[in-house]
């Protein structure tokens, strides 16, 4: 079943544990779609630039929001050394690869540590969800930080959400975390589209399957609590070489095995909406 389309910028009024949240949708934008998973360096970033250039890819027009408001990556992952222009009021995104961009990164300067209390972070993604000229988007893709605070409940309480899609690697102790992260968005009423396992495995030169972190466990997780599961991700080296680079692999090399996963997703996350 197609979700519902609720267009552009219409506010969703939802009811969550007996009180009313006013979800209002990011300006100039049709869908939001964030990527998360409780855990840290479990390959969000790397999963939410890639998905978005399979998006664009495919003929959608994208953004990407990098909501990691105390450790961005999106000015690396897509070699962004420019400052968005601003008229003092709104900030225009930075076009790269097609893509409409907005991050904390270009902001700031690389080696400066956010020293930001919880209020700043909020406020911060009150500006990038209110405040930047994002222009007449198909998907906005949210690159969330890690964990289950103030950033996941600013967008889950606060903003109209389309879906989440979960990423973890398949060890346990990724799970535990998956687990937190899936019961916060089921309590907080957003949808999760699925989960992803990724660097499920390593193929070696021999052409078999290496499960280097354990076989199945984002599969079984899925089932445990009855979400999708969008499909494996396995570890390859050039994953991790072309987002160094400054050109994740689905740009630079979109006929490589991996770059094909991610547009078989793309296909089918745009399925779901349109
Ligand atoms: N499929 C893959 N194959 C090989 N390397 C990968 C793969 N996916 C991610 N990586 C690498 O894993 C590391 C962590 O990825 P990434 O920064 O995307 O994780 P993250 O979950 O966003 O981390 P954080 O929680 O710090 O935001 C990076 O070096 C990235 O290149
Ligand atoms: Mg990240």
């Amino acid at each position: 079943m197609k979700e519902q389309k609720t267009g552009f910028n219409e506010a969703k009024k939802e009811k969550i544990g007996g009180k009313t949240f006013i979800k209002n949708p990011i300006l100039g934008t049709k869908f939001t779609i964030a990527i998360s998973s409780a855990k840290g360096g479990v390959g969000k970033s790397t999963f939410a630039t890639n998905i978005a250039l399979a998006l664009k890819k495919i003929g959608c027009k994208v953004g990407i929001l990098d909501a990691d408001i105390y450790g961005p990556s999106l000015p690396k992952l897509f070699s962004i050394n420019q400052k968005p222009e601003s008229d003092g009021k709104t900030l225009t995104p930075i076009n790269k690869y097609d893509i409409q961009c907005m991050s904390i990164g270009f902001l700031t300067e690389e080696q400066t540590p956010m020293i930001w209390r919880g209020p700043m972070v909020t406020s911060a993604i009150k500006t990038f969800t209110q405040k930047v000229k994002w222009n007449n988007l198909d998907f906005i893709i949210v690159d969330m930080p890690p964990g289950t605070g103030d950033t996941q409940l600013t967008f889950s309480q606060e903003i109209k959400m389309d879906g989440v899609i979960i990423v973890s690697t398949p060890q346990e102790l990724a799970l535990q975390d998956v687990r937190r992260g899936i019961k916060m968005f089921d309590k907080l009423g957003v949808k999760i589209i699925g989960l992803v396992d990724n660097m499920s495995h390593f193929v070696g030169d021999d052409k078999k399957k290496y499960h280097i972190f354990g076989e199945g466990g984002v599969k079984k997780t899925a089932e445990e609590f009855n979400k999708s599961f969008l499909g494996e991700i396995p570890i390859n080296t050039e994953v991790g070489k072309q987002g160094d680079m400054g050109k994740p692999i689905v740009e630079s090399k979109p006929e490589h095995p991996i770059s094909k996963i991610y547009l078989t997703l793309a296909n089918e996350i745009k399925k779901k909406y349109f």
